[in-house]
């Protein structure tokens, strides 16, 4: 089941708006663009044809041989596992011959005082402090000998995002409010139980992982630590507030979705749907709030603790009667980024890297570097209609020097998706001509809602990267959700997880679903396959569906969705050390799908299967492995009652379900 229909906060239709009002993509664009797909057949969509005629594709041949192999430079990529069907039991299933068992669940004690978690759930706020937080995403695996070089696969820092929290069982009785205000310690749990874990962990001798406990590398980051503003809106006027009068520092990082490990050894987490945690109760809002969908009351109501501290008014943005820096009213413009953190420095304040762009990140997701080239990360704006993003840093990568230095002068791109089957990158930078020039054309124009007055500079484009996208022209997406980079072939390939509000009017063939419930992956490879290029070929890997859906390419279908590979809304995305695919899946959970999904896929064949289905009402979502892919963390999110200890009448507790196989072997294989 989506989160939308779980958490009471994701109900608010506008919990998650259709923010681009911008009409890429004109009617008569669109139009030629259909007549030449049907030449193309460049992924066209066989069970969307199907139900546009009313049939039902049911049985379609099996491509799921075991015998097929993926094979790049002699690198094997087929799945050797046998497919579990679908489920809708209050568990875990995964393949015969693995094991699964859950970890690290929200409430586990990392720091500190190490308290006890309580099942009745009334750990006070300063307890969640030191306790792992809540609705697991993202998470990457670093190996503790990693900064020497190694690559452990027995011992290392586990670091996961916590994106969400349910209210109702984070406390003992849900939320709650006296005259209007909010316990203040209620308010301070919640933000505690945001943000991101770092975990060392170790397996013992019997192969069974452990909390080190007492390591110094142990850390809880919240939705209240410091932290610095780097990039070029470090100092903007744009940032001053009363915590910080010149704009370059702020405190949390919230609504961590996905994340990304960076070449030099440090974790990057998004800001995904920040907007949601501040109120503006001033209906004149500006751009930088209505182009995300800021409404005038916050999903949480933490503005209204009862202490009145400013670490929780800040979460009310109205503007006041004096200056900025008497105020919040710029909180929301330090939120929007990904943030860097170095789990290896437990001391090292997380910083927010701007020259990213300021969306609702997603994830991030690195190419392999080249010493003496740039360093190039993808990174999906999710919500419907939003873009895809590529950053290219000015300085060339060294492997002596690199750090996150590298991410704060560069160039952002937005992906162009023609209907050809070619792609461009549109600079947004005022140094570009092209870019430049739209700008100037844009002045004084309405860009969607927007009245568009022009950038102050380079800061302010990125500021508003969105609104700077849609005066590129870039092509709306079906939300894009994860990315991942195939390590065999340096392909990109992204997560498109849904889109109900497409019409037929708006498809195009990266898009070509009206009413997309189902959602679909799409790839590219970049011209000479140079990440920094500016031009790119893309196709359709797969689409989600039910049994006898088809992805097409040049006429022939080839992928079929049967019973061992049926899903919908695919979301988390990551390719293991060998070049398999992991495709998870956060969508409808009624028939024929059920419970939310992994699935495994082999980039070179297409082939895939269901590896994992998760218990009820979660989405699986956050995948890797030790560097052996002996060892497979998966993250279980808002999970129902009683999983995973099945107690009745438990809270449900989100957590990371290590999945291994019984004969030792390579996870996949
Ligand atoms: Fe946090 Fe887009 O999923
Ligand atoms: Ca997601
Ligand atoms: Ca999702």
């Amino acid at each position: 089941m989506a989160k939308h229909d779980l958490d009471p906060n994701y109900l608010d239709p506008n919990y998650e708006p259709v923010v681009n009002q911008s009409g890429n993509n004109p009617f008569q664009e669109v139009l030629a663009a259909r007549l030449k797909r049907r030449a193309v057949m460049k992924g066209t969509v066989g069970a969307a044809l199907a139900s546009i005629m009313g049939m039902t594709l049911v049985g379609c041949d099996s491509d799921d041989d075991d015998n097929d192999t993926g094979s790049v430079a002699g690198v094997q990529t087929d799945l050797g596992f046998k497919a579990v069907p679908v489920s809708n039991a209050n568990q875990v299933v995964v393949p015969e011959g693995y094991s699964a068992k859950a970890f690290l669940p929200w409430g586990t004690p990392i720091t500190g005082s190490y308290p006890e978690f309580r099942a009745d759930a009334s750990n006070t706020g300063a307890e969640q402090e030191q306790q792992v937080g809540m609705h697991h995403d993202g998470l990457h695996f670093f190996p503790i000998d990693q900064k020497a070089g190694g690559n452990s696969s027995t011992e290392g820092l586990l670091v996961m995002n916590h994106e969400y929290i349910n209210q109702a069982a984070l406390h003992p009785t849900g939320a709650t409010y006296v005259l209007g205000e909010r316990p203040a310690d209620e308010v301070r749990k919640e933000i505690a139980a945001h943000g991101v874990s770092v975990v060392h962990i170790k397996q013992d001798s019997e192969g069974a992982w452990d909390v080190v406990f007492g390591s110094p590398f142990n850390r809880r980051i919240t939705g209240n630590t410091e932290m610095d503003i780097r990039g070029p809106v470090r100092g903007n006027s744009k940032l001053v507030t009363k915590f910080s009068p010149n704009g370059t520092e702020t405190r949390g990082t919230l609504n961590n979705c996905s994340m990304g490990p960076t070449p030099w050894g440090t974790y990057l987490a998004a800001e995904e749907n920040w907007h949601g945690y501040f109120a503006n109760s001033n209906p004149d809002q500006p751009r930088e709030q209505t182009r995300h969908g800021v409404g005038n009351s916050s999903r949480y109501d933490w503005e209204l603790a009862d202490s009145g501290a400013d670490e929780y008014v800040r979460f009310d943005v109205t503007p006041g009667l004096g200056d900025p820096d008497t105020d919040y009213r710029n909180e929301a413009n330090t939120y929007g980024y990904m943030v860097e953190i170095d789990p290896f420095t437990p001391e090292a304040k997380p910083q927010k890297r701007t020259a990213l762009g300021r969306f609702g990140h997603e994830g991030v997701i690195f190419a392999s570097v080249t010493e003496g080239k740039p360093v190039v990360c993808y990174s999906g704006d999710d919500s419907r209609f939003e873009y895809i993003y590529k950053f290219v840093s000015s300085q060339p990568y060294s492997a002596a020097t690199a750090g996150g230095y590298l991410l704060d002068e560069g160039t952002l791109y937005v992906a162009k998706f023609n209907d050809d089957g070619s792609g461009e990158w549109l600079a947004l930078s005022l140094e570009d001509a092209d870019f430049a020039a739209k700008v100037a054309a844009a002045e004084g124009t309405m860009v969607g809602d927007i009245n568009f007055t022009g950038f102050d500079d380079q800061a302010d484009v990125l500021l508003n990267t969105r609104l700077a996208a849609d005066i590129a022209g870039a092509t709306p997406m079906d939300r894009p959700e994860w990315g991942a980079v195939d390590p065999n072939t340096g392909e990109v390939y992204f997560t498109l997880t849904n889109n109900s509000n497409r019409t037929e009017a708006q498809t195009d063939a990266a898009n070509p679903q009206a009413d997309n419930r189902t959602g679909h992956i799409i790839r590219w490879t970049e011209e000479s396959s140079d990440h920094a290029a500016v031009s790119f070929d893309w196709d359709i890997f797969v689409f989600g569906g039910e049994q006898g859906t088809e992805t097409v390419v040049d006429g022939e279908a080839v992928v079929t969705l049967d019973d061992d590979n049926i899903f919908n809304s695919p979301d988390g995305l990551w390719f293991d050390y060998n070049g398999r695919l992991w495709i998870q899946t956060d969508g409808s959970d009624a028939e024929p799908y059920q419970n939310n999904m992994m699935l495994a896929a082999n980039p070179v064949t297409r082939e895939i299967k269901r590896f994992f289905v998760g218990p009820v009402g979660c989405e699986v979502t956050g995948v890797v492995t030790t560097p052996d892919v002996k060892t497979m963390f998966v993250n279980i999110q808002h999970p129902d009652a009683n999983w995973p200890f099945g107690t009745e009448g438990d809270h449900p507790r989100d957590a990371t379900v290590i999945v291994t196989r019984n004969d030792g072997g390579v996870i996949g294989a």
